[in-house]
């Protein structure tokens, strides 16, 4: 709802009067002048619809493509502060979670809203341990996609068919039933990502081993074959957990927003995450970690770089995995993604890329293009030399990235759920089409 306000006209703009916490906007057409209040750095735009040339006029919208500068929602789940390159989750800095905190942890953090005392953290860990295997039938509709399906492809279906399994989860306003659906996603989507792979490459599915830690057992149904218990490398299974909490949560990016706007429908949380996967698949968002790897490939040497940079200046191409819609400065997760490498790369031996990709950093930070437009690395231009070593195929990738996600977009949903400001997402639109007219019958067209 709109905060009611009093137009000001020109004769009375009430100057002397007019609260500090407040906007005033003079609308030139009519020489009114309108004051409006500001609370937590906004207005609401709602408010604008009271400028109006004439009492039949719809009123003044605001035109925002991408909602570059739009908030829809109040959060209290993560934080940005772009200029200066800090991201924390309910508080917490990145880089104090990255080292400290393990992905469950962080999940619950995210979820809950404050960390798990020593029993909560025990409870969670188990009720997420034993909800990881999958219906049957579920593994059977996995095995109807093609045998060369795109792995992310799979797991926004699947996840979306998860909605069939569960019809429960359309008990929207039941706390304990919201909490189910949650854990039940979370321990799921590891398996989903495993069957997605192995349907791949051609190789049954490895059954969840519920005595491992939620990386170890990740690692376990991708890549365990004959042997009786599988023992993950123990650096490996630490910093996938450590790029899982680096993806736990972030703002109302693409993917949020869409969990966020197919939850407003009051869509069960199965079908809401299924919409954010496919928003996170594309090349822009959480697909960049895969394009970011192809270009490395194909930029092949160190030598090909300022050609490379050339063509990224003349706009040809883009530099994957630079340049972020809120970080005008160094990414944060980008910085200890960075640093992981090193760890990683003592265990698999060193990615070639690795060189083509610092060298890339060097150039691109030290060219004006890159300083004017304020463009740094971001969380996918490292992420995805690290899965690499790790052995993930590179269509891996965004699936990984979803499953450090899930936290997050549960987190956001739930959230918005239970905003009492929320209502169904519905943007306006300008409207520049045709005007009414008379339809035309074929023959006469
Ligand atoms: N390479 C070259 N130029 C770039 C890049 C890039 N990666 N990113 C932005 N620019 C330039 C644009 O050409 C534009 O230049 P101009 O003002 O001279 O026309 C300017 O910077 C602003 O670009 P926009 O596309 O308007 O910025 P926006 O905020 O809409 O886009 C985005 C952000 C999509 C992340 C963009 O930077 C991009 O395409 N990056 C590459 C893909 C990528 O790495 N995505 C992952 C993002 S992080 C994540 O989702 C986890």
């Amino acid at each position: 709802m709109a905060t009611k306000t009093t137009p000001l006209t020109e004769e009375n703009t009430g100057k002397d009067t007019v609260a500090k916490d407040t906007l005033s906007i003079t609308d030139n057409r009519t020489g009114k002048t309108y004051d409006l209040p500001i609370e937590n750095g906004s207005i609401r735009a709602l408010d604008l619809r009271q400028i109006k040339q004439s009492p039949d006029d719809f009123g003044l919208m605001t035109y925002d493509p991408g909602f570059a500068n739009t908030a829809s929602v109040k959060s209290a789940v993560s934080a940005i502060d772009g200029e200066k390159g800090i991201l924390t989750y309910r508080g917490y800095p990145i880089e104090q979670l990255a080292e400290q905190a393990s992905f469950l942890e962080v999940a619950y953090l995210l979820i809950h809203g404050e960390l798990p005392k020593q029993a909560e953290l025990d409870d969670w860990d188990h009720q997420i341990t034993t909800h990881t295997f999958l219906h049957e039938n579920v593994k059977k509709l996995m095995e109807g996609f093609r045998y060369d399906a795109h792995p992310m492809g799979v797991f926004v279906s699947t996840v979306a068919a998860l909605s069939t399994f569960y019809p429960d989860a359309k008990k929207l306003d039941d706390a304990e039933c919201r909490m189910h659906q949650i854990q039940r996603l979370i321990a799921k989507t590891p398996t989903i990502a495993a069957f997605a792979y192995r349907h791949r490459i051609g190789l049954p599915y490895m059954y969840p081993d519920n005595s491992l830690s939620y990386t170890g057992n990740l690692l376990n149904m991708m890549y365990r074959t004959s042997e009786p218990q599988f023992e993950p490398q123990p650096v490996l299974e630490k910093a996938l957990d450590v790029l899982f909490v680096l993806h736990g949560d972030h703002g109302q990016n693409c993917s949020t927003s869409s969990m966020r706007g197919v939850g407003s429908s009051e869509a069960d949380p199965y079908c809401a995450m299924a919409a954010a996967a496919a928003a996170l698949y594309g090349p822009l968002h959480g697909g960049a970690n895969e394009a970011v790897l192809r270009m490395l490939r194909q930029i092949g040497s160190t030598s090909n770089i300022p050609g490379y940079i050339k063509r990224v200046k003349n706009k040809e191409v883009r530099l994957m995995g630079f340049g972020h819609r809120v970080y005008k400065n160094y990414d944060p997760r980008a910085k200890i993604v960075k640093k992981i490498a090193d760890q990683v790369f003592e265990v698999t031996g060193r990615n070639p890329l690795i060189d083509i990709a610092l060298e890339l950093e060097r150039i691109a930070l030290e060219d004006d293009y890159f300083i004017s437009h304020k463009l740094y690395p971001n969380v996918d231009f490292y992420s995805g030399i690290i899965y690499e070593a790790m052995g993930f195929p590179v269509e891996m990738f965004p699936v990984l990235f979803a499953i450090g996600r899930t936290p997050g977009w549960l987190a956001q949903w739930q959230e918005g759920h239970l905003d009492q400001d929320q209502r169904i997402a519905r943007p306006r639109q300008i409207y520049l089409g045709s005007d009414a007219r008379d339809y035309v019958a074929m023959e006469k067209r």
